[in-house]
C-alpha cells in the first residue's frame, strides 16, 4: 500500500483528498504535525507532534457501509489502546480514558459520481500517544499522560485492525460499542445546533444511535456529549 509520511502538513485529510482523485488504491498519509487539523463538525484538533495523526483512504468502499463505519473504526482503535489503558467509547465515535478523550475519528466520504454505490472513504484518525500537555479547553489525555512513560504504538497494527473491524458485522461492532460504552447508564448533557437537553444515556442500537431516556438520537443531529 501507499504510504506518505510527511513532518508538517495543514490537514492529512485535505492531503488525502487532494491526492485521492489520482490514485486507484487504497493509500495511507501519515503527518508527525498538522497545523490545520479539524475534527468533527468543522472543530478544530489540535495535533502538534507526539501524536499519531493519519488519514487512511479506502477506495471503492460501498457507500451503504459508510453508515456505521465511524462506529467500527472506533472498536478498532479501542481494541488497540486497551492494551494500554482502560479506554471506553463515548458516543458516538470518541475514546476516552476517565471522561478524557485521548483519540478522535473523523469519517469523510466522497461517492463516485458514475456509481453511487462506491465511495472513497476518508478514516482520519489521531491519537493522542506522547502529547504531554494541552490547550486549557482542550479536556483529553494521552498515553503518556496516563502511563507517565513513552510507549510505541504501531501504525500497522491500528490499519490490521481498521481493516479487521470495517469486516465485521454491523452487530458484533455494536456489541462491542455497548461493552465499552463510556456513557451506558449515565446521565449526560447532548448539544445540538440550537438545543441541550440532560438524558440518562442507555445503549447504541444496530444503527447507530444512542437510545436514551428521553429519546432516540442520530449521530449527525449531536454536536457534543458531556458527561457530569
Ligand atoms: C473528532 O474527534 O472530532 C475527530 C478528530 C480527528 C482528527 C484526525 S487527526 C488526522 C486527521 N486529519 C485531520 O485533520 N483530522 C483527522
Amino acid at each position: 500500500m501507499l504510504v506518505i509520511r510527511l513532518n508538517k502538513v495543514t490537514s492529512t485529510q485535505d492531503f488525502a483528498e487532494v491526492i485521492s482523485n489520482m490514485l486507484y488504491e487504497d493509500f495511507l498519509i501519515i503527518a508527525e504535525e498538522q497545523t490545520k487539523a479539524r475534527g468533527r463538525l468543522g472543530r478544530s484538533w489540535y495535533s502538534p507532534k507526539g501524536g499519531l495523526w493519519f488519514t487512511y483512504v479506502k477506495k471503492n468502499f460501498r457507500t451503504e457501509m459508510i453508515q456505521l463505519s465511524g462506529l467500527k473504526v472506533a472498536v478498532a482503535v479501542l481494541d488497540v489502546l486497551r492494551k494500554f489503558v482502560d479506554a471506553k467509547i463515548r458516543w458516538p465515535n470518541d475514546i476516552v480514558v476517565h471522561d478524557k478523550k485521548i483519540a478522535g475519528i473523523l469519517i469523510e466520504a466522497k461517492t463516485y459520481e458514475d456509481n453511487i454505490n462506491l465511495s472513497d472513504l476518508f478514516i482520519g484518525v489521531g491519537i493522542d500517544v506522547a502529547v504531554k500537555e494541552f490547550p486549557s479547553d482542550v479536556n483529553a489525555t494521552s498515553l503518556y499522560l496516563e502511563l507517565r512513560k513513552e510507549v510505541e504504538l504501531s501504525i500497522d497494527e491500528v490499519i490490521t485492525k481498521i481493516d479487521e473491524y470495517l469486516n465485521v458485522d454491523n452487530k458484533k461492532a455494536v456489541d462491542i460499542v455497548n461493552q465499552f460504552l463510556s456513557i451506558k447508564d449515565r446521565d449526560v448533557i447532548l448539544k445540538g445546533e440550537n438545543w441541550e437537553k440532560k438524558c440518562k444515556a442507555l445503549f447504541v442500537d444496530y444503527m447507530g444511535r444512542l437510545i436514551t431516556e428521553c429519546g432516540i438520537y442520530e449521530v449527525d443531529d449531536v454536536h457534543r456529549v458531556e458527561t457530569l
